[in-house]
């Protein structure tokens, strides 16, 4: 099957030497990556800019913009049977870029954004039909939230990681999720490291994929 994934943050520019970002790692989408590569399927690996090598054997798009991950999952959507959304998109962007670096002239600035694509929560209008997995970062209320981002964005399963506890999610070798699901209870998969739980993630994908006896 072919395995899409989103990894890592995105940068949305400000002026030529500045942007606004976040502190996902890509860590999570790269495992994602290598497990549904190590488990036969083909990975193209949508990702925004990280210090990770691209695990050997993906087809490697790198991206920076949120616009320019949208693109590309525009493209790569129609061939994926499973679409798996881990990267940290901007949702807002500085409504003009600024041609030139901006000078520190005044004692405060305020930035104008506007809102970046949401790619997950387009992925059904625009067509997809297959497995779409969503990822929520969260620091409070964690399954409410995750399960209200599940429904609304029409995801097949959805990874709820606290982003608030400090040895596992942004950045860190480990994490600890809950995976949500439309029709069936919260599964939680304690503390491992993300290769371990890429692997489960991927094991679950495969099993949805298989089509239930009549
Ligand atoms: N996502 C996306 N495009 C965006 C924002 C988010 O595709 N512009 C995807 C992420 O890849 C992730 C999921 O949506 O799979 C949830 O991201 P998150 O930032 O937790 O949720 P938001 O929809 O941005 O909601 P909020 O920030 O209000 O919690």
């Amino acid at each position: 099957m072919h395995f899409l994934v989103t990894a890592g943050p995105t940068r949305e520019a400000l002026d030529p030497v500045r942007y606004l970002s976040n502190r996902s790692s890509g860590k999570m989408g790269y495992a994602l990556a290598a497990a549904a590569l190590a488990a036969g399927h083909h990975v193209p690996l949508i990702s925004g800019p990280t210090a990770l090598p691209a695990p050997p054997g993906t087809t490697f798009l790198p991206v920076t913009s949120a616009a320019d991950m949208d693109h590309a999952v525009r493209a790569a959507l129609p061939t994926a049977d499973v679409a798996l959304f881990a990267a940290a998109v901007a949702d807002y962007r500085p409504r003009q870029v600024a041609s030139h670096k901006i000078k520190k002239n005044a004692p405060t600035l305020s930035l104008d954004l506007e809102r970046t694509p949401d790619i997950l929560g387009s992925a059904r209008a625009a067509g997809f039909r297959g497995l779409l997995v969503g990822f929520a970062a969260e620091t409070e209320n964690l399954l409410p939230n995750a399960r209200a981002k599940l429904l609304r964005k029409g995801c097949d399963l959805l990874v709820a990681n606290d982003v608030s506890q400090p040895e596992t999610g942004f950045d860190h070798d480990d994490n600890e999720v809950t995976l949500l699901f439309p029709n069936a209870p919260p599964r939680h998969l304690p503390r491992a490291s993300k290769q371990a739980l890429a692997e489960i993630i991927v094991g679950v994908c495969s099993q949805l994929m298989v089509p239930s006896p009549p």
